[in-house]
């Protein structure tokens, strides 16, 4: 196993009410005046932003509204927030909502302490994050993990390019998960929610180094089997409380602290890249992007690296127990049974059906590969990303 570091400080309230640790958190973390980040309005429907309100008030925290996030966070979006903190001096960053609330949050919380432009402080930008504002989260949307991760996903200007930005000042304070709180979440987001932490799981799996890292492994494989167990179950019922807790909770630890990768010789997150780019030229939402590139990306890291055909069959029989013996039939049942998983919970069964144009392939491959080759069990050059898009296709 490979030396890591491991690091997770944020405090988790999880369950029913726990909002009530709200204002008294806030205060902790030495929070007075609160910038609310919130979306598009789905918490004002249901009820959240309410129930934050009245704790808020209750307490004497003054907040300013930075509302209309969008989805996969343009990063006008942050700027936007960054004005607001700063026009009401504001010292403390509450993100209400799903993934793409919470990473602009944290864009923001790294911006409102730097001088220059925030795509500055972007992975490979020319700026550092030296200092952030304090950050929490309300969850409202499970799938991304960012309640309790250091990492944030923002789309740029240029050609709508994902950007990560990443630094351990990031990790909110405190989370609040609710999982009452995502009875109203879409079934269509519910279920790319499923698929996105199922996705981080497989991400974190197919690893080089994974000859060795048995707990991590194993620990991965039972939070794999609770979303194929749950995430059903939430699609035939949203107000499944233990099946909605289950769902949130595991999309958490899924990334928490990158601890399904520690110990292995890292990841690049491969389908995460490619499925960026469909999100960047489509609009696409980014659960179901990972649902149309998991299955033909594994099919082909299989083909290139059979030296992890062992890991593929372990994964079929562990994650969806399959008790085939012969290790090279497993391994490739464990594709179909992916795809069998995505097309169960009503993803979009290839790129086709979701819109994307034959003739854009090359494209999305070349730019999936533009900062150097992916994959985490063999490279992955532009040629091997345009050969799993076309895979993909149809
Ligand atoms: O904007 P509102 O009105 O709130 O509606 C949202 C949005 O339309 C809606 N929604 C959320 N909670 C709801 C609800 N609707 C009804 N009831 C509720 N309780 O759901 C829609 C999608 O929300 P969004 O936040 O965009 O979804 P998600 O949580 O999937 O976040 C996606 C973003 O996270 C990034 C993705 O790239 C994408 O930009 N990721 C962040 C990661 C991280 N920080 O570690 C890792 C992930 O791999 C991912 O890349
Ligand atoms: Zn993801």
């Amino acid at each position: 196993m490979e030396n890591f570091n491991f690091y997770i400080p944020t405090t988790v309230y999880f369950g029913k009410g726990e909002i009530k640790n709200l204002a008294s958190s806030i205060k902790q973390f030495g929070g007075s005046k609160v910038l609310l980040a919130y979306g598009g309005g789905s918490i004002k429907k249901n009820g959240v932003y309410d129930a934050i309100a009245t704790e808020l008030k209750n307490a004497g925290i003054p907040y300013f509204d930075c509302d209309g996030i969008r989805p996969n966070p343009p990063v006008a979006d942050v700027r936007k927030g960054i004005k607001i903190y700063r026009e009401h001096n504001c010292d403390f960053i509450l993100a209400v909502g799903g993934g793409s609330t919470i990473d602009a949050a944290k864009a923001m919380a790294a911006g409102v302490c730097y001088e220059g432009d925030v795509m500055d402080l972007m992975a490979g930008g020319k700026g550092e994050i030296k200092a952030a504002a304090p950050l929490a989260s309300v969850l409202t949307m499970a799938g991304t993990g960012s309640e309790l991760d250091m990492g944030g996903v923002i789309t740029g200007e240029v050609n709508h390019k994902k950007h990560t930005i990443m630094h351990p000042l990031l990790y909110p304070k405190f989370s609040i998960l609710d999982p009452t709180y995502t009875f109203s979440v879409p079934e269509k987001h519910s279920m790319a929610g499923c698929f996105d932490a199922f996705d981080h799981l497989l991400e974190c799996y197919f690893v080089a180094g994974s000859e060795s890292t048995d707990v991590q492994n194993m620990m991965n494989e039972g939070l794999m089997r609770s979303i194929v167990k749950n995430a059903p179950k939430v699609l035939a019922n949203p107000e499944d409380y233990d099946a909605r807790a289950n769902i949130m909770w595991a999309s958490s630890m899924a990334l928490a602290g990158f601890q399904f990768v520690a110990g292995k010789k890292g990841s690049n997150w491969p389908m995460h890249g490619m499925g960026h780019e469909l999100s960047s030229l489509y609009g696409m939402t980014h659960g179901e992007t990972l649902a149309l590139v998991a299955p033909s990306y594994l099919a082909y890291t299989l083909e290139k690296a059979p030296q992890y055909t062992w890991l593929f069959a372990n994964f079929a029989r562990n994650v969806f127990g399959v008790t085939e013996a012969d290790d090279n039939v497993a391994a490739k049942l464990a594709i179909s049974k992916v795809k069998e998983f995505a097309d169960s919970i009503n993803m979009p069964k290839n790129l086709k059906e979701a819109g994307v144009e034959e003739n854009k392939l090359a494209y999305l491959a070349e730019k999936a590969t533009e900062w150097g080759s992916i994959g985490a069990l063999c490279d992955i050059n532009k040629e091997d990303a345009l050969d799993i898009f076309k895979r993909a296709f149809n």
